[in-house]
C-alpha cells in the first residue's frame, strides 16, 4: 500500500502519469480516457470510476464525454476509467488511481459493500470521496451528486399512468439491480404513483440482478407468462429493461399496444419512444450531472465546500449525505426534441433509417 502523497506530490505524481493506459473500455474514445492539463486551475487529479458498460450505454457513451469535457473545461486533470462490471476490478483501479495520486476519487458503485471498502481505503490514504450517481450505503464519502432518484421514479409511475389512463389494468414492474441503492429508489417513486391508483393491479414485480437486460428478457417473459399474457403496463427502471420487455411483447404481438417505461433517453429509448412501442423516458442531463461533480470535486481539491441542494440520509450508515441533486425530466413522443436540443442526443444518432420520418412527424431536424 501507497503511503499518503502531499497534495504537491500528488499533482507531480499525476502530471508523470498523465498518458496512462486505460483504452480498455468499449465506447472510450482514446481522446478522452485520460487527460492532463498544462495550466490546471486546480491542483490536484480528479479519479473517476465508471461501473460497467452493459447496465446501459449512458456510463460510456453520455457520462464519459460530458465528464471529461467537465474537467478539461476546470483546467484539472483527471483519468476516467470503466469497471466492466466487476467489483473486484474496481477496487483495483481505485488502488492504482490513489497510488498514483489522484486527489479525488469518484465512484459509480457496484454494490454499496465494495464502494464502501474503496472509501475507507482511500480515506485511509488522504484522498478525498464523492458518489457519482449512486450513493454507497454504509459509505464515506464526502459528497453524493446524483440526480433526485425518487422523482425519477415517480415520473416513471407518472408517464405510465398517463400511458394507461384509468381503465383497469395489470402492470408488470422490472426493477433495476437489487445492489443499485437508485433502483430501490426508481421502485418507491414509481410505487408511489401506482400504488396510489385503485384501478391498477400488479401482476408480477421482479428485480434484475446487475441490470442485465438479457435476464430482464429471460424475466419478463417469465412474469408474462405467470400473468397468462394479461399485463397492461409495464414499469421497466430503465431503458435497458424497457428494450427487453419490448422484445418479447413483440413475440407476442403486443409492442405498442402495452406501454413500457425507461430512463436515459438513450438512442434506443428515444427511437422506441418516437415508434410508440415506449410510452416514456426519463432524461437526466449527463452535462449537468459531470459539471456537478466537477465543481465538488474541484472544492475538494482547494479544500473548499461544495454548494450543495441539500443532504441524503444513509439509512446504513447513519449519516447525512451532503448532496447535489439535479432535475429529471420526463420525456414521451411529444418533447423528444428537448434531449436532442439539450446535446442529450445527437440528431443523426436518434433520426436514421425508419426514424427518420417519425423524426420529421415529431418536428425534429
Ligand atoms: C442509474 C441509471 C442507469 C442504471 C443502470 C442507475 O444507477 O441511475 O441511469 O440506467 O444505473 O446503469
Amino acid at each position: 500500500m501507497k503511503r499518503k502523497h502531499s497534495l504537491a506530490m500528488a499533482a507531480l505524481m499525476g502530471l508523470a502519469l498523465t498518458v496512462s493506459a486505460c483504452g480498455s473500455d468499449d465506447g472510450g474514445d482514446s481522446a478522452d480516457d485520460s487527460s492532463s492539463s498544462s495550466s490546471s486551475s486546480a491542483d490536484g487529479k480528479i479519479g473517476v470510476i465508471l461501473p460497467d458498460t452493459e447496465s446501459s450505454v449512458r456510463w460510456e457513451s453520455a457520462d464519459r464525454p460530458a465528464l471529461a469535457a467537465a474537467f478539461d473545461e476546470a483546467g484539472v486533470e483527471y483519468d476516467i476509467q470503466n469497471a466492466e462490471g466487476d467489483a473486484e476490478r474496481m477496487t483495483q483501479i481505485a488502488d492504482t488511481m490513489i497510488g498514483n495520486g489522484v486527489t479525488v476519487l469518484a465512484i459509480v458503485n457496484l454494490d454499496s459493500e465494495s464502494g464502501a471498502a474503496i472509501q475507507e481505503k482511500a480515506a485511509s490514504q488522504g484522498v478525498a470521496t464523492i458518489d457519482y450517481d449512486r450513493l454507497t450505503l454504509g459509505g464515506s464519502a464526502e459528497y453524493y451528486v446524483s440526480f433526485d432518484n425518487t422523482v425519477v421514479g415517480e415520473l416513471q409511475g407518472q408517464g405510465l399512468a398517463d400511458c394507461l389512463g384509468e381503465k383497469a389494468a395489470n402492470v408488470v414492474f422490472l426493477n433495476g439491480s437489487p445492489t443499485d441503492n437508485n433502483a430501490t429508489l426508481f421502485a418507491e417513486g414509481a410505487h408511489s404513483v401506482l400504488d396510489g391508483i385503485s384501478s391498477y393491479k400488479n401482476v408480477g414485480e421482479q428485480a434484475v440482478p446487475e441490470w442485465d437486460n438479457e435476464e430482464a428478457a429471460t424475466i419478463f417473459q417469465q412474469l408474462y407468462t405467470a400473468a397468462d399474457g394479461k399485463v397492461d403496463g409495464v414499469l421497466a427502471a430503465n431503458d435497458g429493461l424497457a428494450g427487453a420487455a419490448i422484445g418479447i411483447l413483440e413475440g407476442n404481438g403486443q409492442a405498442g399496444k402495452v406501454p413500457v417505461t425507461g430512463q436515459d433517453a438513450t438512442v434506443e429509448g428515444l427511437q422506441n419512444v418516437l415508434a410508440g412501442t415506449q410510452c416514456m423516458t426519463v432524461y437526466k442531463s449527463a452535462k449537468q450531472e459531470a459539471a456537478a461533480l466537477a465543481e465538488a470535486a474541484i472544492a475538494l481539491v482547494n479544500g473548499e465546500e461544495a454548494e450543495t441542494t441539500g443532504t441524503t440520509t444513509d439509512s446504513e450508515g447513519g449519516r447525512d449525505v451532503p448532496s447535489i441533486l439535479l432535475e429529471p425530466q420526463s420525456i414521451t413522443k411529444d418533447n423528444v426534441g428537448d434531449v436532442i436540443d439539450d446535446g442529450g442526443q445527437k440528431v443523426e444518432d436518434v433520426c436514421t433509417g425508419k426514424f427518420e420520418k417519425l423524426c420529421a412527424d415529431a418536428g425534429i431536424s
